[in-house]
């Protein structure tokens, strides 16, 4: 797929087959993202892929980040489409795949945040790469807010500091593209 056509035609998905990903696939997926660049090429990233049992008790913790964001929800959404918001986090909208990205953690506020965008980086670049396979995904920062608990689980959390989740699988469902806000550009010259 050439890249411009990647780039616009990712969604973000919220409906998956059940059907397991195989394990090449993924490992390309994640192979291709890894050469996402970093401050200093640092690198100071880890990505797991949780499956089977461990993604069903992954996801159960990361549901429960949906009740820190009602007020938002109810804010910006209509009330069907905070039903749809419900329902994918109690599965992930059954992907059969779970991917986290965590940083190292630093003390240096602007090394922080430099290590955050190169994770930010990285997980772009696995929703490209999982797109050009065929595969969906959905970022998702909502699991910050439970983060304490997601990284206790992946017995990490005294060293990293989680960054973003995604399901992952093959696409049930096409959505329209939501529109992007024009006029955000200024040029200086
Ligand atoms: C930093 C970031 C955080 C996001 N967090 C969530 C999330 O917690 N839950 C969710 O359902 N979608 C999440 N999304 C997906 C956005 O809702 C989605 O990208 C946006 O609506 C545009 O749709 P598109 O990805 O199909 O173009 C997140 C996206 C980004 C980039």
């Amino acid at each position: 797929m050439e890249l411009a056509e990647a780039i616009k035609t990712r969604r973000s998905i919220r409906k998956f087959k059940p059907d397991p990903v195989p394990r090449e696939i993924l490992e390309e997926v994640i192979d291709t993202a890894l050469w996402a660049p970093s401050g200093m090429n640092t690198q100071m990233w880890r990505v797991f892929v949780l499956s089977g049992e461990k993604k069903k008790e992954f996801n159960k913790l990361i549901e429960n980040s949906i009740y820190y964001l009602n007020e938002k929800l109810k804010r910006l959404f209509k009330e069907k489409m905070q039903q749809m918001v419900y329902g994918f986090f109690k599965d992930m909208g059954g992907a059969p795949h779970t991917i986290v990205v965590a940083v190292i953690k630093n003390p240096n506020r602007n090394y922080q945040e430099s290590e955050i965008q190169a994770g930010a980086a990285l997980m772009q670049n696995i929703c490209l790469a999982a797109h050009d396979k065929g595969l969906g995904t959905c970022w998702m920062t909502a699991p910050l807010w439970v983060e304490d608990k997601v990284m206790d689980y992946l017995g990490i959390s005294e060293e990293w500091k989680l960054v973003a989740v995604t399901p992952i699988g093959y696409p049930d469902q096409n959505p329209p593209a939501p529109p992007r806000k024009p006029n955000v550009v200024t040029w200086l010259e």
